[in-house]
């Protein structure tokens, strides 16, 4: 199922350049240089100073992960090159295709989704990710800039079941966290002033009831942006923020747990930035158990982007005999692939 050499993997398509090194499965290194402070200070990403930032750190985030992997050749290069920040996917792309012509190594090109989606199969060791989710299984992808239930029919071979009509998930909280002022990124901020807050003080609507499978978080932010606006600059940002939370959670377990129900699904796996988010797990683990489901999600390191699960996807597709030219190229928008 896997590639038999080791293989280095590349990520930077969006705000963070990192770097991997797997043999079969397992993650024998996994470094990530993140952006996440500098872009701060503009409350989001700015592409053209996000793929700058990538240029400093591209060769020492892959100089690392190949010191700490302890291999001192590969069998092949892999790189996300689709979907992302053309600029951003462009330095790590560029990176991955020199080193593979330097080391005259295969090389492919990674969808970020299905990296995303094959990100339960990597194993960092540690007895949480000794196993493998089963197939077929169900997956709900949650993150900065995507939003969907995949039906996974085995690595490859996905259906696309929903997806959100507008904001995605992490949107909702990022958007959300910067008008309680939180900062960005949102999602961690809005988790722990949720932890001190009252989820039902403020009622927040849950979108798009009528559609069971598809989302939509853009009439949350206006709520949201409502709520600040009524109660003034004394409002309980950890109230709002549990509010916030809990609309964002409940639409992700309710439909995913109908998907389940309705594809007769027997694991779901969690995956994405927003997958990281305590309440969800729980809310979702919660589920899963009473239905008797196989539920399955990453450690936080594999939930937000990071290269070992470029290096899964990757991996499994080598092995099948897929190989890339040198012409390959980045796009920004990208199907997932076995659609
Ligand atoms: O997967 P990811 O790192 O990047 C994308 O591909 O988009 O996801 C980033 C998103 C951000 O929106 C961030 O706010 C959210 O994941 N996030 C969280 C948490 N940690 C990160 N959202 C909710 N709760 C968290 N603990
Ligand atoms: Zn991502």
């Amino acid at each position: 199922m896997f590639f038999e050499k080791p293989v280095l993997a590349i990520e930077s398509s969006c705000d963070e350049t990192a770097a991997a090194v797997l043999d079969g499965r397992r993650v024998l290194s996994s470094a990530i240089a993140s952006q996440v402070e500098m872009h701060r200070k503009w409350g989001g990403i700015v592409p053209e100073a996000a793929a700058r930032a990538h240029i400093e750190a591209v060769l020492p985030v892959v100089e690392e992960a190949m010191r700490e992997s302890g291999v001192g050749r590969v069998g092949a290069v892999v790189g996300t090159n689709r979907p992302g920040l053309i600029g951003a996917l462009s330095v790590g792309l560029t990176a991955a295709k020199t080193l593979a012509f330097a080391w005259d190594v295969p090389l492919l090109g990674v969808h970020h989704l299905e990296g995303h989606i094959l990100s339960t199969l990597a194993d960092d060791g540690s007895a949480e990710t000794a196993e493998m989710p089963p197939f077929p299984h169900l997956c709900l992808v949650v993150s900065g800039g995507h939003t969907e239930l995949v039906w996974v029919q085995e690595p490859g071979s996905y259906k696309l079941l929903g997806q959100t009509l507008d904001d995605a998930a992490g949107e909702a909280f990022d958007k959300g966290a910067r008008l309680l002022g939180l900062g960005y990124p949102g999602g961690l901020a809005i988790q722990e002033q949720a932890a001190k807050g009252n989820p039902k003080r403020f009622r927040l609507p849950r979108g798009l009831k009528d559609d069971p499978l598809n989302f939509s978080f853009s009439g949350l932010k206006t709520a949201v942006l409502r709520l600040v606006e009524r109660e003034g600059p004394g409002i309980s940002v950890p109230d709002a923020s549990a509010a916030l939370q809990a609309a964002i959670a409940d639409v992700l377990v309710h439909k995913a747990m109908y998907a389940a129900d309705r594809f007769g699904a027997k694991a779901l796996t969690l995956v994405g930035g927003v997958a990281a988010n305590q309440r969800l797990r729980e809310m979702l683990r919660a589920e899963c158990d009473k239905r008797g489901l196989v539920f399955c999600t990453p450690p936080f390191e594999f939930c937000t982007d990071n290269a070992a699960m470029i290096g899964i996807a990757g991996s499994i597709r080598l092995a099948k005999g897929e190989r890339d030219g040198f012409e390959l190229d980045c796009l920004p928008n990208a199907p997932l692939p076995g659609a």
